[in-house]
C-alpha cells in the first residue's frame, strides 16, 4: 500500500481522493494547497487525508510519501513534477501534461535520470466504449480508418464566476479551448488512429460573459497517419446545452459512433451499410468520474505491483505536440507541422 501526496486540492482532487479511497492500495494522502479554505473542504470530506500543508514543499521533504499527485493547474505541472521526481517521488499529473513539449522532455528527462516513474491521467483512455472501439479498429472491424470525428460541447455559462482563475488565464491555461477539453479529443484520436503530422485551427472566444482570456471555442483539422483525416470541434460557450460528448470513426467498411450521454443513443454503435448494430459495453452514469477513477486505480495498481503501464507519458507527450501546433496554427493562420 502507498502513501500520496496530492497536491492542489480543487475541483479535480475530489476525484483522485475518492479514487485512492475506493481502491483500498492507498494507506494514506497528505495533501498541499496554498488556500486554507481548500485544505479544510478536502480535510472535512476524506478521512484518508492525514495532514494538510500550505505548500508543495512539505510533501517533498516528507519521507513517507513514495508518490506525488498533481491535481494544480497545467501551468504549475512541469515545474512540480520536476520538483517531486528530483525529490525521488514517482509522480502521477492531471492533463494537460505539461504547456509545451519542452515541458514535457524536461518532465520525461528528469523522471528517467532519477529512476522514478511519471504518469499522465488520461482519464477518457478508461472509458469502457473507447477501449472497446480501439479493440474493434484493431480488429479491422472498419476496415481501413479514414476519419475520426469528435465533439466536445459544454456550457460554462452557468458556473462561469465560479471558474477557477487559472482557466481565465490564456497564458496559464495554455491556450484556452484547445489545452482544456480539446486535450481529451486530441490523445483519443491520437489512441485511435496514431499521431497527427500536420494541423489547422480556429479559435474564438463567441461569449464574451465568460471570463475567458483565452478562446472558448475550437474548430480543428488534423492530419492522421496513413490517409486519416481528423476533426474536433470544441467548446464551453453552449448555452443551454449539457456537457456532451460524441465521436464518430470511420473506415472504409463502416463507421463507430460513440455517445457519452444515454439520452442520445447507445454508447457505442457499429454503423454498416444500413444495420446500425449496438455494441454492448458497461455506460456508468458518472463517465467522467469513472474514467478519472480507473485510470488511478491503474496507475496505484502499476506503482504497487511493479507493472508497466497502458497508458504512457509518451502519448501524453505527443498529444501536447499537437495542441502546440493547434494553438500556432491559429496564431499563425496556417496550416503546422507537427515537431514530435
Ligand atoms: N480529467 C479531467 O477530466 C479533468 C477535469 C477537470 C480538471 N482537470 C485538470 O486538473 C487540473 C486542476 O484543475 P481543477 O479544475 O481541479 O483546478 P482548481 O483551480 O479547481 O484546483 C487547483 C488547486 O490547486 C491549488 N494550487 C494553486 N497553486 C498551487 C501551488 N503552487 N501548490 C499547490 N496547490 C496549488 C489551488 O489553490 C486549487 O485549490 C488541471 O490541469 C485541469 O486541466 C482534469
Amino acid at each position: 500500500v502507498l502513501k500520496i501526496g496530492l497536491v492542489g486540492a480543487g475541483g479535480i482532487a475530489y476525484l483522485h481522493l475518492r479514487a485512492f479511497v475506493e481502491c483500498g492500495l492507498v494507506e494514506e494522502v497528505r495533501i498541499a494547497d496554498p488556500s486554507p479554505e481548500a485544505r479544510a473542504s478536502a480535510q472535512r470530506q476524506f478521512g484518508i487525508i492525514g495532514a494538510a500543508y500550505p505548500s508543495l514543499e512539505a510533501l517533498l521533504e516528507d519521507p513517507d510519501l513514495q508518490v506525488l499527485d498533481l491535481c494544480t493547474p497545467p501551468y504549475l505541472h512541469c515545474r512540480q513534477a520536476v520538483a517531486a521526481l528530483q525529490a525521488g517521488k514517482h509522480v502521477i499529473v492531471e492533463k494537460p501534461m505539461a504547456m509545451t513539449v519542452a515541458e514535457c522532455d524536461e518532465m520525461l528527462a528528469t523522471a528517467q535520470r532519477c529512476g522514478r516513474r511519471l504518469f499522465v491521467a488520461l482519464s477518457q483512455r478508461m472509458f469502457p466504449a473507447h477501449v472497446r472501439a480501439k479493440e474493434l479498429l484493431q480488429a479491422g472491424a472498419l476496415g481501413e480508418p479514414l476519419l475520426g470525428v469528435i465533439n466536445i460541447y459544454g456550457d460554462e455559462m452557468e458556473g462561469a464566476s465560479a471558474l477557477p482563475a487559472w482557466q481565465s488565464d490564456g497564458g496559464q491555461a495554455g491556450g484556452g479551448a484547445i489545452f482544456d477539453a480539446g486535450y481529451h479529443a486530441v490523445y483519443m484520436l491520437q489512441h485511435f488512429f496514431g499521431p497527427a503530422q500536420a494541423v489547422v485551427a480556429l479559435a474564438k472566444r463567441l461569449r464574451s460573459e465568460l471570463p475567458h482570456e483565452a478562446a472558448d471555442t475550437a474548430v480543428a483539422a488534423l492530419e492522421l497517419p496513413g490517409p486519416a483525416l481528423g476533426s474536433i470541434v470544441v467548446t464551453c460557450a453552449a448555452t443551454g446545452d449539457r456537457w456532451t460528448e460524441n465521436r464518430r470513426l470511420v473506415g472504409t467498411q463502416g463507421s463507430l459512433l460513440i455517445h457519452d450521454d444515454p439520452d442520445y443513443g447507445p454508447p457505442l454503435l457499429l454503423l454498416r451499410r444500413e444495420e446500425a448494430v449496438p455494441i454492448p459495453v458497461p455506460q456508468p452514469l458518472q463517465l467522467h468520474s469513472y474514467g478519472v477513477a480507473r485510470i488511478l486505480e491503474h496507475f496505484v495498481e502499476c506503482l504497487v505491483r511493479d507493472q508497466p503501464e497502458q497508458v504512457t507519458a509518451a502519448e501524453a507527450r505527443a498529444a501536447v505536440a499537437t495542441c502546440q501546433a493547434l494553438c500556432e496554427s491559429e496564431r499563425l493562420g496556417q496550416r503546422v507541422a507537427v515537431v514530435g
